[in-house]
């Protein structure tokens, strides 16, 4: 008995692993698959601002459309841009091999598991940290990502955010808490200086649901198999039942 509490000690370790906290993201988000509108919203963002660039490989626009319960032909008008792309194809792009590695100095990778290996936490943090850096060639760096190669793609929703000295409830960089004030000072605080089509807050919105699709794309059953979980618990509980008031029946004439 005392070996088999061992192993299942063992077993449990991994969730101790899954439970813990990006370290190197400072905002995070906690995700939402069942939450559709959503959903459908971040993948309305993310076939207009993103897959142009990073592909979803392993992700179908049909399989999308089927989970977040969405038309096919609202699909085919609004979100498949390309016309060498059909519903059933997977999540391309246009880009050759080796494109955005001339453009912009780095390739642009295909994000279909990004989630499951940077976290959710972090690639939300990611698409907020971006800010104003004359020195660099896309003129943004960002804060989470030092000389990314990336540019900010979403500077018209988010408008211009720069690096500035200032109070913040946020910790970032080099943010010392003042016990006064109950605030971060910091030299490193992120401001929007010059707005875009949204406020901070609905940007924070945006990039949520962005974040909140890679993750649902990270792990597209994982929406089936929470439905499906129940039904299987259940079959379990009368299974047991069941089995036991047989061993009960077989061994009535034994004892
Ligand atoms: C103009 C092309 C382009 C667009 C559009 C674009 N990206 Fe990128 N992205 C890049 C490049 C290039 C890199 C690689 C950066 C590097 O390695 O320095 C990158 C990197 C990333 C990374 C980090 C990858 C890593 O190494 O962990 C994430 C996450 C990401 N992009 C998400 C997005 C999202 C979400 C969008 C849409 C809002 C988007 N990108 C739009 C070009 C683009």
């Amino acid at each position: 008995m005392k070996k088999q509490l061992f192993a299942l000690l063992f077993a449990l370790v991994p969730l101790a692993a899954m439970a813990a906290p990006a370290p190197d993201a400072p905002y995070s988000m906690t995700p939402d698959i069942r939450d559709q509108e959503s959903l459908q919203r971040g993948m309305q963002l993310y076939t207009n601002y993103c897959l142009g660039c990073h592909t979803l490989e392993h992700q179908r626009f049909a399989r999308a459309a089927e989970d977040l319960g969405m038309p096919q032909d609202l699909v085919e008008e609004n979100l498949i841009f390309s016309s060498d792309l059909a519903f059933n194809d997977q999540m391309h792009n246009a880009m050759e091999a080796g494109d955005a590695e001339n453009w912009f100095g780095a390739a642009a990778p295909d994000l279909t598991l990004h989630s499951r290996l940077r976290g959710p936490d972090w690639i939300y943090s990611y698409l907020l940290s971006f800010y104003k850096d004359p020195s660099r060639p896309t003129g943004v760096n960002n804060a989470v990502f030092e000389m990314v190669a990336m540019p900010n793609v979403l500077e018209p929703l988010q408008g211009v955010q720069e690096m500035v000295c200032a109070e913040s409830d946020r910790p970032i960089g080099d943010a010392e808490l003042d016990p006064l004030t109950g605030k971060y000072q910091s030299c490193e605080v992120l401001q929007v200086t010059r707005p875009g089509a949204m406020e901070p807050d609905e940007f924070e919105e945006a990039v949520y649901d962005l974040t909140n699709f890679l993750t649902y794309v990270g792990e597209p059953s994982k929406l089936q198999a929470q439905t499906l979980a129940p039904k299987v618990l259940f079959f379990i509980f009368i299974f047991g039942v069941l089995a036991y008031l047989l061993k009960r029946e077989y061994w009535r004439d034994i004892h």
